[in-house]
């Protein structure tokens, strides 16, 4: 080809990047791994290869994590933690920093690595995930440093349990291990089996870079591995992946006491309306989709096109799918580079093989390379419910259906059950910012896709998992209390009947509050309530789940609660406090001819003090707006919930109903209260104080009856988004494992009548990020 050729055709030529250091450093050594335990690696064992997906070259064996790898790797972390915790923030900076400058130093041999291990373009890895990898320890550092003088109340939580997925190898790893150590925590991280080798070079740079030995454990391996990770006693699991293996993670940790964080998958929007700018629209499509082979959870897989411009739209990205370009992800010219496995790409064939269906296929006319490739595929004409509209391709297949107006795009975008990211193009501001609340996501990125930052939260809400990561947020998951865990509260002495009460025929003052009324129950029947004395108190009836049912019917139809201002919620529960006020003697005297007790003046008191604390946060818990690297704002918005069915303590029975309602209620959310099983009558009378208080119809909702299975019920409602358990721990494993089947989110305190306003207002919220680039 002479110069002149290359002139008339404007063809690109090979650049491509060296893999040499990469392929020294395999030799080095001996293309076999142990697992980076105690700081030091193991001999390889038996285990599986490692290979290019982009021409199917061996790269490396590694080894399948054992029960002993496991729990050598566990008791390391386990002996690591106090001392790593000891060193105080400062120190911890120290060595982070070191991880961050490292990052840095070797980036090109991170990189190579990671392209050749996963298949990306080496454009992705050597601009967007090394470079975040070391943002994230740079950040971290200072989250470190920072600990003791912004988080006084705060302690480590111990060893965490990591389980990583393959698409963004190191990034994950940096995502995971960076705010762990900072807090203190010390760390068993397991990489995707498909691709473990940079994090087996980041065993080698915690070495240099001076980490204690046993801080962080590196064990490779399949999902069996991750399974026996999950089963270890460990204090937390982080877990990024699939929803499906997510689900079996809720269930197998339930009522274990882990803590857990879950980012899963996804199937986010992409809207484009009429007035956005459509050239830069179809750019952001190629990062989204194809210049990561569609492998994100947070692609913006699922394109929503105003229907005006839907014809000129897809022309303009079938003329750019044309453009793109296919081949060795090493070339550093390359767009589209290979599949993870051969697995994944026999995955994606068999989605587009039988799920086209009446959708109409485009693909670019190129000659695709031997090795793990699938061209950008482009599939139009579908309809919102259609299975590829629904299901996670993980793939460069971007589906698209049309849509008319704003609110008919935010209802297509929501008709999923996933919740993880979403995009939207309008050159209209005011479109923009009213949509962007409206998106069930827990990121929104406006005329600009795949934004990620250490400073800003990431994670999703449904089925897309719960936790952030990043942030100020994420530090939460990775920390607990500094004060005595929740559980060591003694419960208040109280005489509770030793066996309930049979069921009776129902007592005709037996009632729930349900939509703002007071309702029968369903199943037609009531239980007595005595005093210790022997003295008949009154009735209440015994819920059953077609009182949830109807409970979270009317919750769901007070959605409107959800958009009122803070200014307005504070009052409300101003007001609910002032009409307790107004009957405080009246409930001390109750509360004492239940219990028995003399406390009852007391919790009156300090349920009124609690009505007022949560009063006061209603308007004052603010979002923040990030520190990104970015000309633009990346707003941390505080969102509620949605609908919270909560278990209320079993003793002190005001103040534990207060505790449960005021955070919830003052952040927007609706709820569904199951008030204490023995004594219960403190939530009847609490009926009239709602009633005198101006709080909508179906905002409080409060059904009596046994806990236990009151709990199963609403832990297996899928219209309900979080379930909170401030009662006995015996419950704590019902709610997580039932709350599996929706992934719906958990706070399980323990007897806490009142936890840390900081915990009860995060449990209370979803943070969601809208990242807004400005500049013209
Ligand atoms: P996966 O969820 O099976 O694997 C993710 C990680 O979990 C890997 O480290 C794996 O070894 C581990 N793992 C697997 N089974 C486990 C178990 N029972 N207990 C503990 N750990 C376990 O995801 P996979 O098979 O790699 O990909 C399947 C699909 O998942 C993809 O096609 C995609 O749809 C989705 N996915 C979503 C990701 C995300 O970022 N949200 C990342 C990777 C996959």
């Amino acid at each position: 080809m002479t110069i002149r050729d290359i002139l008339e055709s404007m063809e690109y030529g090979p650049a491509p990047e060296s893999g040499a250091e990469v392929q020294s450093w395999l030799d080095g050594r001996a293309r076999a791994f142990g697992h980076f335990i105690a700081g030091t690696f193991t001999a390889p064992g038996e285990g599986f290869e490692s290979r290019n997906p982009a021409n199917g070259a061996l790269l490396a064996r590694v080894s399948q994590a054992s029960q002993a790898d496991i729990d050598a790797a566990v008791a390391a972390a386990r002996a690591a933690q106090p001392g790593w915790a000891a060193l105080g923030g400062h120190r911890r900076a120290r060595v982070l920093y070191a991880l961050a400058r490292l990052l840095q130093k070797h980036s090109r041999l991170f990189a190579v690595l990671e392209t050749l291990d996963n298949g990306k373009p080496i454009r992705e890895s050597r601009d967007i995930d090394i470079p975040l990898a070391a943002r994230h320890f740079y950040y971290h550092a200072g989250m470190a440093q920072l600990m003791e003088e912004e988080l006084p109340d705060r302690a480590p939580l111990g060893v965490c349990g990591q389980i990583i997925p393959w698409n963004f190898p190191l990034l994950m790893l940096a995502w995971k291990i960076a705010p762990a150590i900072a807090m203190g925590n010390s760390v068993v991280l397991k990489p995707a089996e498909y691709t473990p080798l940079t994090a087996l070079l980041f065993g080698q740079i915690c070495q240099e870079a001076g980490v204690p030995a046993g801080v962080v454990n590196i064990v490779t391996g399949d999902g069996a591995a991750g399974e026996r990770l999950v089963a270890a006693p460990v204090d937390k699991i982080a877990f990024t992946g699939s929803t499906a293996v997510g689900r079996a993670i809720r269930k197998a940790t339930a009522g274990s006491g882990k803590a857990l964080t879950l980012e899963l998958g996804g199937k986010s929007p992409y809207i484009v309306f009429e007035d956005a700018d459509l050239d830069s629209a179809v750019e952001g499509l190629v990062d989204a989709i194809w210049f990561n082979q569609g492998q994100v959870c947070c692609a913006g897989s699922r394109l929503l096109v105003q229907e005006g411009i839907a014809d000129r739209f897809h022309d303009k990205l079938r003329a750019r799918m044309d453009a793109l370009r296919l081949g060795d992800p090493l070339d550093k010219c390359i767009d589209v580079g290979a599949l993870v496995d051969p697995v994944q790409l026999a995955t994606v064939k068999r989605f587009v093989d039988e799920g086209a269906g009446a959708g109409e296929i485009y693909q670019p006319d190129v000659a695709l390379p031997e090795g793990c490739f699938y061209p950008p595929t482009l599939i139009t004409g579908l309809a919102p419910a259609d299975r590829l509209m629904q299901e996670e391709i993980f793939g460069p297949v971007l589906v698209s259906t049309t849509f008319r107006t704003p609110a008919e795009a935010v209802q297509i975008a929501n008709d999923t059950r996933y919740g993880l990211a979403a995009t939207l193009w309008s050159e209209n501001i005011n479109l923009a910012l009213d949509v962007a609340p409206k998106l069930a996501a827990g990121v929104v990125w406006v005329n600009a896709t795949n934004l990620f930052d250490a400073a800003a939260g990431f994670g999703g809400v449904r089925e897309s998992g719960f936790g952030r990561e990043g942030g100020w947020e994420g530090l939460l998951a990775y920390t607990r209390s500094a004060e005595a865990p929740a559980r060591a509260r003694p419960l208040a002495p109280f005489a509770a009947p030793e066996a309930p009460a049979p069921d009776d025929p129902l007592d005709r003052t037996a009632k729930m509050y349900v939509g703002g009324k007071q309702a029968r129950p369903d199943s037609g029947y009531s239980r007595a309530v005595w005093s210790p004395a022997g003295v008949l108190l009154g009735h209440v009836g015994s819920g059953n789940r077609k009182d949830i049912r109807n409970a979270v019917e009317a919750a769901h139809k007070a959605a409107g609660w959800s958009r009122t201002t803070g200014h307005l919620r504070a009052q409300i529960l101003f007001y609910i406090a002032e009409n307790l006020s107004a009957r405080a003697a009246e409930f001390a005297a109750r509360i004492d001819a239940m219990t028995g007790g003399s406390g009852g003046a007391g919790e009156v008191e300090a349920a009124i003090d609690l009505l007022f604390t949560h009063a006061a946060w209603a308007d004052k818990h603010d979002g923040a707006v990030k520190p990104v690297p970015l000309r633009g704002l990346a707003v941390a918005v505080n969102e509620p919930v949605g609908i919270i069915g909560a278990i209320c303590p079993p003793d002190r029975p005001l103040l534990g109903l207060v505790a449960a309602m005021a955070p919830a209620v003052a952040m927007g959310n609706r709820v569904v209260l199951v008030p204490s099983e023995a004594f219960p009558l403190a939530a009847t009378d609490f009926y009239q104080v709602l009633e005198t208080s101006d709080v909508p119809a179906g905002v409080v909702n409060i059904v009596t009856g046994a806990q236990d299975a009151l709990a199963a019920d609403l832990a297996t409602h899928l219209n309900v988004d979080a379930v909170w358990n401030l009662s006995t721990g015996d419950l704590d494993a019902t709610i997580e494992r039932a709350a599996a089947g929706n992934l719906k989110r958990t706070w399980c305190t323990g007897i806490g009548d009142t936890p840390a306003s900081r915990e009860a207002l995060a449990a209370a919220t979803e943070v969601k990020t809208i990242w807004v680039p400005y500049g013209v």
